[in-house]
């Protein structure tokens, strides 16, 4: 391994002082509602990954598809040879990127960019050397952190892939877009991944799969919770609700209390009472119209240099740079 960097700008505490403060103001507060990023643990990444490889879940298969067939001309379109990813996970789409740059002989560095600092050492060695890059990992959050994201010389590609984003609310989304605007210079590109709005009873289906795999993902999150915070949430006592929300365009992820019940956080000693047939917001999924995502794009300081779908037109990659 010839080059490798390791950044860290959360400390174990920080992440423990968010969940606590998540978890507290989500199970207090009318309707009780957790932020999507507890899924995350080792058992919910595994779901993940196992959703994606669903025959419903088409985003990630279209969004792959896409960078199967355009990733030339997309870096080419780029012209930089850093590639950051922000929220890289597996990073098997990236490598498609990075392919692809070093193809037209442009790969210098790769800067992944995550929260979990075993999921970024893990994809930084492999990628280090598997490509033999330059490769300058950052452990932080992208709310907080984007302006430790290394400079380069000659610009630097994000990537903000698998319509992440979509998990953002309105509000969040025009914030992040804006931090990533002023973290950017004129030489940066961004490279966004929207899923699209469609068919409602595909985009459910997503969602809601016959095989429970993302039912299971949902309730994992009060494993999440029992694990760190020492509770007795019962995920068997929740059903699985995903819906369409057709004034938000987003599809929203719930769980349903099947009766009456309480539970306990005692590393928090909260306390938290369900009605029967109260529900709990998990996640948000929204999506996308092309010409919104050049607007919100523009809005936030940024034009648009090319956009791509898959033949299906499932799914979307824009390319942007910031206007000033
Ligand atoms: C995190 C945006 C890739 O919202 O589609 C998959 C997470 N949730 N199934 C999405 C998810 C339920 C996913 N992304």
């Amino acid at each position: 391994m010839s080059d490798l960097t390791i950044e860290v700008h959360l400390g174990p505490d920080d992440r423990r002082v968010a969940l606590e403060r998540d978890v507290r103001e989500g199970l207090t507060r009318r309707p009780k509602s957790l932020p999507p990023v507890w899924f995350y643990d080792e058992r919910g990444s595994r779901l993940f990954d196992e959703i994606t490889r669903l025959p419903e879940y088409y985003p990630t298969r279209a969004e792959r598809e896409i960078l199967v067939r355009h990733a030339a001309e997309i870096v080419r379109t780029a012209g930089v040879s850093t590639l950051v990813e922000l929220g890289s996970g597996t990073s098997e789409k990236t490598r498609l990127l990075l392919d692809a740059m070093a193809e037209a002989d442009l790969l210098g560095s790769f800067v992944p960019f995550d929260v979990s600092e075993e999921v970024l050492t893990a994809a930084a060695v492999a990628i280090g050397s598997a490509y033999g890059c330059r490769v300058h990992a950052v452990v932080g959050d992208f709310h907080r952190h984007l302006a430790a994201i290394p400079d380069a010389d000659d610009g630097r590609l994000v990537a903000f892939l698998g319509s992440t984003i979509g998990n953002l609310d309105p509000a969040q989304r025009r914030r992040f877009l804006f931090d990533l605007d002023a973290a950017m210079t004129r030489d940066d590109r961004l490279l966004l991944g929207t899923d699209l709005v469609k068919d409602v009873d595909r985009l459910v289906a997503a969602y809601d799969d016959p095989s429970g795999v993302t039912a299971a993902f949902n309730r994992n999150v009060l494993a999440v919770l029992n694990a760190e915070l020492r509770g007795d949430l019962r995920p068997d006592a929740f059903d699985h609700v995903a819906f369409w929300d057709d004034d938000n365009a987003w599809i929203e992820m719930r769980l349903r209390a099947r009766q009456a019940h309480s539970a306990r956080l005692a590393a928090l000693d909260l306390d938290v009472d369900f009605a029967q047939g109260e529900e709990l917001h998990t996640e948000i999924s929204s999506k996308f119209r092309p010409e919104q995502v050049s607007a919100e794009l523009h809005d936030a300081g940024f034009v648009v240099e090319g956009t791509w779908t898959d033949p299906d037109g499932d799914f979307l990659l824009t390319l942007a740079r910031p206007y000033c």
